[in-house]
């Protein structure tokens, strides 16, 4: 009989407590601890393969690896792996439940065709694999469906059938019978993460392991996934839009600052080659409190529309209220036009929203989010042929952004005819782009005498 003790593990951080206790004492977290049985038995299972013959080299007669990459019939995927996928490389794609994890997995998996690749699903039968395979038009000989949530069965499957890609959907349904706590405990998926991606390393096989993220946007129980594995993906959309993005938060192999856009349709999900357009609302109406801003998603740009409506607050406390753009940061540029400006917003609410579900964290988007609220608020219609791009300072100054020049070539080729930037970032850029006319400004108050006309 193996000895076994119990313990409280965190479910946020991994952290072993001996003692119950509301909060976790190392991360902070409050009512993550959960009782799990500790069998001492455990530790016999071998850490790290022994390896004889390893000794230090030295740097220049290592071999290289991870520069072969095998690029898949999904150039978003590409983009956001850094060009393709690399031998042995372990990705984690965390997303909320129904966004479209195990669409996009097996959609990549049925495009590659004649890649042998195996799929794990621990959450659907393989008919209900098979029925949602049916609705996407790809089809793969070679693309080999399982359901399993025993770690031991899925790597006898690895051995008899040596694919070239593996997927695990999802890392908190699959269990070890070595250890005693329940499926999707911390002890349970580190244990077969870590054996997952040993496995991964070994044969140098790409593997793929979906997570689940909870509501506060981590992933379930263990955080500790995030640094075992070699790249992690994002995969997040509003429930109510179609459109889904795919972004990377950490990658040995590639820039973070990639992403990738999909939408989703009745065929599984489409590549969105072009972002900006559906970012912006069609028709050509002049409507008020409307603007568009020339953002930069990771190093792609995109021209975002930003909408406003300030309406006289029916009851005391103004409301203030933003969707896809931080709360805080709206205030501040409410308190900036207020007292820089002098506009009365104190009895306004204030609502704010980002066109087609996307959240922006560039400040870039000061400007445009400015210019649309001052549209609401004394109604007047901004020219739809104009662009804005500049952060916005806490004395009302306009400021420059990074990478100013792919944000006006790609308002140019949609057509935009003048685009609003800091002054000091317009020297040496006039006439560089014709077709478009810059128009550098110092201050809010001169965007308003030019916009508002
Ligand atoms: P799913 O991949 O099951 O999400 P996750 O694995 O992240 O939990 O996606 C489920 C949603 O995707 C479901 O609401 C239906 C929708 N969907 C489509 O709209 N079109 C399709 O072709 C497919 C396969 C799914
Ligand atoms: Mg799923």
């Amino acid at each position: 009989m193996p000895k076994t003790k119990t313990i409280y593990v965190c479910q946020s951080c991994g952290t072993q407590h001996p003692k119950w206790q509301g909060q976790c004492s190392a991360c902070g977290e409050w009512n993550t601890l959960v009782e799990e049985i500790e069998v001492k038995s455990k530790n016999k299972i071998e850490r790290s393969p022994s390896n004889a013959l390893n000794r230090p080299q030295r740097i220049s007669e290592i071999g290289a690896v991870g520069e072969e990459r095998k690029v898949t019939p999904d150039k978003e995927m590409n983009r956001v792996l850094g060009g393709g996928l690399v031998e042995g490389a372990v990705m984690l794609l965390g997303g909320e439940p129904g966004i479209g994890k195990s669409t996009l997995l097996l959609q990549l998996a049925l495009q590659a065709r004649g890649m042998k690749i195996l799929y794990i699903s621990g959450e659907e039968s393989a008919q209900q694999i098979k029925m949602r395979a049916s609705r996407i038009p790809f089809e793969n000989e070679q693309l080999f469906i399982v359901s399993e949530t025993r770690l031991e069965a899925i790597l006898a499957f690895y051995k008899n059938l040596q694919p070239e890609l593996v997927i695990v959907d999802s890392i908190q349904t699959i269990f070890s019978e070595t250890i005693e706590s329940a499926p999707g405990s911390v002890s349970q998926v580190r244990e077969c993460a870590s054996q997952l991606i040993r496995l991964a390393k070994s044969e140098e096989v790409p593997l793929f392991l979906v997570g689940h993220i909870t509501k506060e946007g981590m992933l379930a129980g263990p955080k500790v996934l995030e640094h075992m594995v070699d790249t992690v993906l994002t995969f997040e959309g509003d429930r109510h839009n179609s459109y889904r993005i795919v972004r990377t938060q950490k990658n040995r192999f590639g820039s973070t600052l990639e992403m990738g856009i999909y939408e989703m349709n009745n065929q599984g999900l489409r590549e969105v080659s072009n972002p900006s357009e559906i970012f912006l609302s069609q028709g050509n109406e002049l409507l008020s409190g409307v603007s568009i801003a020339a953002t930069l998603e990771g190093l792609r740009p995109l021209l975002i529309e930003t909408q406003a409506l300030v309406a006289t607050s029916a009851y005391g406390t103004p409301q203030r209220s933003a969707t896809g753009f931080d709360l805080r940061r709206l205030n501040m540029l409410l308190a900036v036009l207020e007292k820089k400006c002098g506009f009365s917003l104190g009895n306004k609410d204030v609502f704010i929203n980002m066109v087609g579900g996307i959240k922006v964290e560039d400040p870039a988007i000061d400007l445009s989010l400015i210019v649309s609220v001052i549209s609401s608020l004394h109604d007047l219609a901004v020219d739809r042929t104009s662009v804005f791009a500049a952060e916005v300072g806490l004395s009302g100054e306009i400021r420059p952004v990074s990478r100013i020049e792919p944000r006006i070539a790609e308002a140019a080729k949609l057509g935009f005819k003048t685009m609003y930037i800091s002054t000091q970032q317009e020297e040496g850029l006039t006439g560089k782009y014709p077709g478009i006319q810059l128009i550098g400004v110092q201050k809010l108050e001169e965007v308003f005498n030019r916009v508002f006309s």
